[in-house]
């Protein structure tokens, strides 16, 4: 009987990092390419909900609009919605600089859009370690 118990004691130690360890590879192999959005939720500015950080870093339409090459500057409209996503002009005045918006302070969601009415200059640029995060062209 004292065997079983420590038994069950250590398979009761166990049992949480069996049970996280594979729904971790689950989210890595979800978000494939797009890698893990990996914040450290003590860093975060204020403002900003760590239970709404977004799953996947990259966003899903990549660098660059559909409509222009790979990150090149975009000079015409402030916002848009490209490829079902906002996007706005960002960094200094005329510098051409945009960025994918995204939400809880550009942690959060990539904001999706069916028309660029649905886009406003005071969302924030998505934030985070990816190559379609935060202000450039
Ligand atoms: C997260 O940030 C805090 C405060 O800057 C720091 O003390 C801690 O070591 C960081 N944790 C990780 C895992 O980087």
């Amino acid at each position: 009987m004292k065997t079983n118990a420590i038994i069950l004691t250590f398979l009761g130690l166990l049992a949480p990092t069996v049970f996280s360890s594979p729904a971790e590879v689950d989210v890595a192999a979800s978000c494939g390419s797009l890698g893990v959005m990996n914040v450290n939720t003590s860093d975060l500015p204020a403002g900003v909900d760590p239970n709404n950080i977004r799953t996947c870093a990259d966003h899903p339409v990549g660098s660059a609009h559909e409509v222009l090459e790979k990150r090149d500057c975009e000079y015409g409209a402030p916002v848009g919605c490209s490829g079902g996503y906002c996007w706005k002009q960002c960094g200094d005045e005329g510098s051409g600089q945009w960025c994918w918006t995204a939400n809880n302070g550009g942690y959060g969601d990539w904001i999706k859009c069916s028309t660029s009415s649905q886009c406003n200059t005071n969302m924030a640029c998505g934030i985070g370690d990816c190559s379609a995060c935060g202000c450039s062209c």
